[in-house]
């Protein structure tokens, strides 16, 4: 399958960042992987128009669900579709945790965002507390359950496996910790979408950084990677890209 590396910038850039953009758009002429980058809310617009006539695609890091309406300081699906964002990170721990976003939430937005034409990418993961308790895979099976809307397809989702316990840490699973899950993961979605769960895309993130991308991505069942602090500098996302053949 081919692996799709997608940046979450977080909160994290300004106009000057562009500069990143363009660097990556460079990038993406002889890259044998899908590259997706999403920037804060502000940014979006202008990446988009900087990524045209390049295969470097633009997505966002949250939704609201509903289309429209009185709800102050939130951006739709039908917004980002709007002004030509493509994915929309969704379920991200950083907001389930700061943010109280729970599994009903994170399904209401995966419905808007395929609703509005958006590929989900959905977050799944366990705290530190819950694997040294044995529950990982319980965890992320319930959280994938109840988050993955009705009709989602290998086109229109992408699952993020993202152990909370090593985003932002340098703490990486092991690789057997990582397999494990992805297989449950790939098992859940053959369950759900019958075969086509074989084709939708396993990203692995937390901690992913250029010195470590190949061995994960020689994992089975890793279809690449969602990386935060390592792809706010384009030299070292590219290092990342490089190592998904
Ligand atoms: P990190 O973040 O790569 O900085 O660990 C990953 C993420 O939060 O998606």
């Amino acid at each position: 399958m081919r692996k799709l590396i997608a940046g979450n910038w977080k909160m994290n850039g300004l106009i000057s960042s562009q500069a990143e953009i363009q660097a990556l758009k460079g990038l993406t002429g002889s890259a044998t992987c899908d590259i997706v980058v999403c920037p804060p809310f502000t940014l979006i617009d202008r990446a988009v128009e900087r990524a045209k006539d390049s295969k470097l695609v633009i997505g966002a890091q949250d939704c609201h669900a509903q289309r429209s309406g009185a709800h102050t300081g939130e951006i739709s699906a039908e917004m980002l579709a709007d002004i030509g964002a493509r994915y929309v990170i969704l379920g991200h721990s950083e907001r389930r945790v700061s943010y109280g976003e729970d599994d009903e939430i994170v399904l209401a937005k995966a419905v808007a965002a395929h609703r509005a034409g958006l590929i989900a990418i959905v977050c799944v993961g366990e705290t530190r507390h819950e694997r040294d308790e044995g529950r990982a895979i319980e965890v992320v099976g319930e959280q994938l359950r109840e988050s993955v809307p009705e009709g989602a397809t290998s086109a229109n989702l992408v699952i993020a496996y993202e152990p909370v316990w090593a985003i932002g840490t340098g703490l990486v699973p092991t690789n057997e910790q990582i397999e494990e899950v992805h297989a449950a993961i790939r098992q859940m979605l053959e369950e759900r979408l019958g075969r086509d769960g074989n084709s939708v895309r396993i990203l692995y993130g937390g901690s992913v950084k250029a010195s470590n991308a190949a061995v994960i991505f020689g994992l089975r069942n890793v279809d690449g990677a969602l990386v935060g602090g390592a792809s706010l500098k384009a030299s070292e996302f590219a290092g990342i890209i490089s190592a998904a053949v």
